[in-house]
Parts: C-alpha cells; sequence; structure tokens
C-alpha cells in the first residue's frame, strides 16, 4: 500500500515548478568556479540590492529574535502612499507568488476554473492544479495575451484570471485598450489579477490600478523580486480592492513575510538611484540582444521586460552547451516552447558573455 492513493490525486500529479538552476548546484555539478559562472535564468536584478536595503538588512540583523510586523504596517503604510491609496488595498505576501497562491485558496476549488493564457507564467497552471480546480487556456497569438478571447472564455465557473503584463516568458504585453474592452465585459464573480512582476521595467505602463480604486475585483501584483533587487528575501504585494484584500489577508499565515524583507523593501522604495540604474541597465541590455538576433537572423520575441524569448533550435541542448561553460539560461521545454531559450538581462560584461558562449554553443 502506498502513502500516495491517501494524498489527493492532483497533487500527487503535479509537475513541481522547475526554477532557474542555482550557481551553486551548476559549481557543484561541473566543478566549475562559481564567481566565474553567470546566471541569466531566473530573471533577477545584475545591479544586486539597492545600497539602502542593503543598509536596511545589516540594520536588522541583531533583531532577528523579535517577530515581525505580522501587519507590515510601514511597507503598507508607503505603499498605500506611493500609489495613493489606502491600507486596506494593501496585501504582502512572501513573494509575489505566495499572493497567487492565497488568491487560488480563497477563490478555486474542483468546481472552479482559473482563466490564463498559453504561454503564461507556469505558476498560474501549478496553482489551479494543486487546488483541483480546472485550468483553462486561451490561444496567444503571436505570443501576446488575446483579451477578447479570453473574455469569451469567461464562464459561470470562472473564479479568477490572470493576466501576466508583461508576461514571462515571452515578454510580451497588452495595452489599455484591450484591457479596458476586456474589463467591460467581466462579471462580478470574477477577480481578475493583473500581473505586474516586471511594472517597473515599462517605459508606459497601462493603468490598472483604476480598477482597484474603482473598486472592481481586481488584484495588481507587483513584487521586490525584479527591478529592486530582492528576489532572495521573498518580498511581493497586492494591490486589490477592500472586499477582495480582506479575503486575501484571511488566508495568510501571521508572519508570512519576515522582518528583514519588509524593511529592505521599505528602504528600497527610496532608493530611486538604484531603480533608474537597473532599468538604464535593462534597457542598454535589450537592445543589445536585439541587435545581436538580428544581426544573426534569429527569432526573437521583441520584449518589454528583463528577459528575452529566442529561439535556437533544440532548447535543452542550448541549455545544456552553455550550463557547460557556465553560463545559466533557461529551457523553455516546460513552456511547449522547446526549440527557445529564455535569456535575463545582465550586466553590460554578462551580456558579451553569454552571446559569446551561445554563439560558440550554435556554430558547434
Ligand atoms: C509573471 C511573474 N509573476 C510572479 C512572479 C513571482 O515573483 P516573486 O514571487 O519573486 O515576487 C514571477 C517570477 O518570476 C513572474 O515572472
Amino acid at each position: 500500500m502506498s502513502i500516495q492513493q491517501f494524498a489527493n490525486q492532483f497533487v500527487c500529479d503535479l509537475v513541481a515548478y522547475e526554477p532557474g538552476k542555482p550557481i551553486t548546484e551548476t559549481a557543484r555539478e561541473l566543478g566549475l568556479d562559481p564567481e566565474a559562472i553567470v546566471k541569466v535564468a531566473s530573471n533577477e536584478n545584475p545591479l544586486g540590492p539597492a545600497p539602502m536595503a542593503l543598509d536596511a538588512i545589516r540594520n536588522a540583523a541583531t533583531e532577528m529574535h523579535i517577530y515581525p510586523d505580522g501587519g507590515g504596517y510601514k511597507l503598507r503604510t508607503a505603499l498605500a502612499e506611493k500609489y495613493d491609496l489606502g491600507l486596506e488595498n494593501v496585501v504582502l505576501g512572501n513573494g509575489s507568488n505566495e499572493i497567487i497562491e492565497l488568491l487560488c485558496h480563497c477563490f478555486l476549488n474542483p468546481e472552479a476554473e482559473l482563466i490564463a493564457a498559453e504561454h503564461a507564467f507556469v505558476v498560474y497552471k501549478l496553482m489551479a492544479t494543486l487546488f483541483g480546480a480546472g485550468y483553462v487556456e486561451v490561444p496567444d497569438p503571436n505570443f501576446v495575451h488575446d483579451l477578447d478571447a479570453m473574455a469569451d472564455a469567461i464562464t459561470d465557473k470562472t473564479r479568477l484570471v490572470f493576466i501576466a503584463n508583461p508576461n514571462n516568458p515571452t515578454g510580451t504585453i497588452v495595452g489599455e485598450e484591450a484591457i479596458e474592452r476586456f474589463m467591460a465585459r467581466v462579471p462580478d464573480h470574477v477577480v481578475v489579477v493583473f500581473d505586474e512582476a516586471y511594472f517597473e521595467f515599462l517605459h508606459d505602463a497601462p493603468d490598472t490600478l483604476k480598477y482597484v480604486r474603482e473598486g472592481r475585483n481586481v488584484v495588481v501584483l507587483r513584487t521586490f523580486s525584479k527591478a529592486y533587487g530582492l528576489a532572495g528575501l521573498r518580498i511581493g504585494y497586492g494591490l486589490a480592492a477592500p472586499q477582495v484584500a480582506a479575503i486575501l489577508q484571511k488566508a495568510r499565515q501571521p508572519f508570512n513575510t519576515n522582518e528583514v524583507a519588509q524593511r529592505a523593501a521599505l528602504a528600497s522604495l527610496e532608493d530611486t538611484a538604484h531603480v533608474k540604474a537597473t532599468v538604464d541597465n535593462n534597457s542598454e541590455g535589450l537592445a543589445f540582444y536585439e541587435a545581436a538576433f538580428q544581426e544573426r537572423g534569429m527569432n526573437y520575441v521583441p520584449s518589454v521586460a528583463n528577459f528575452i524569448l529566442v529561439e535556437v533550435g533544440d532548447g535543452d541542448a542550448v541549455f545544456d552547451g552553455m550550463l557547460k561553460q557556465g553560463v545559466i539560461v533557461r529551457a523553455m521545454r516546460g513552456y511547449k516552447l522547446p526549440g527557445w531559450v529564455r535569456i535575463s538581462v545582465g550586466t553590460a560584461e554578462e551580456n558579451q558573455r553569454c552571446l559569446e558562449v551561445l554563439d560558440a554553443v550554435l556554430a558547434n
């Protein structure tokens, strides 16, 4: 008799999330110097955390015997002020990933359905599966969310619609007009989630917070993992109308975000110079890759985020070949894109090294 037969079948059937390969693991397995490895696999900030966040982290160390402020008062207040919202609109999460999970805790069950785009961030599918709910995948021609088709897919069973904007791994965005048309068709039994993990990199971002201010059943997800460079601390947030935020608050652990993360996030909000340097570095990196791919006649998806999807033939083989030379990219088989890899924008030197290694692997 196996314990598996007593576990929820949909959990046993789950194919676990496969994160970007860690530097330490790569170094261990291939006998490489960790310092010489370039990881451009998880859309992290190549400039690191903000200097002001580093100070906050150091200062917090001596108080680690005290539980964190479970309500996250200071950080939530700062975020509410930043967006001209109230404290009741802000929910903190252990990464924005936790808020995706909280949404599923609150709104999914085996009778409910979640709608997302065909090449959407894979965690939505994992979470729908974890909660035994239906997962409705809507085709995204040219890798762009088709919001009209997503609105068509809404039924009485729909509880959540996820719009990753920009989406990971495609790096594409949907604009305000399409969003407006979509929102006009969304009924009240549906929560729309705008996952804006890469918001800070956008030069012309659609205004989705207006739906929160209007009191619609909308959650806007943002994170400190990307432009703010705090992926390791795990801190993100959701901005939602009070009736939605109050439900999410009930589902979270009492101390779901830790004190170091809260303080570092708070300090990061002040460090606007670091965000600017990050965004500038990213724009240069994207331009570098786009020019290089065009020069080589390679097929790529123009990106507004901090990564770029490029067609390489056999994505797994290119991933393996590059790994052996100490460059970690992300193979895309899990996204049903076996011919592609996703490359996160690094520093200028990292981008150069990544391209050289890609060229060498493709030349083999
Ligand atoms: C679209 C999208 N949403 C959410 C996340 C989760 O980020 P975090 O949990 O670090 O905030 C990611 C991470 O890669 C992402 O790409």
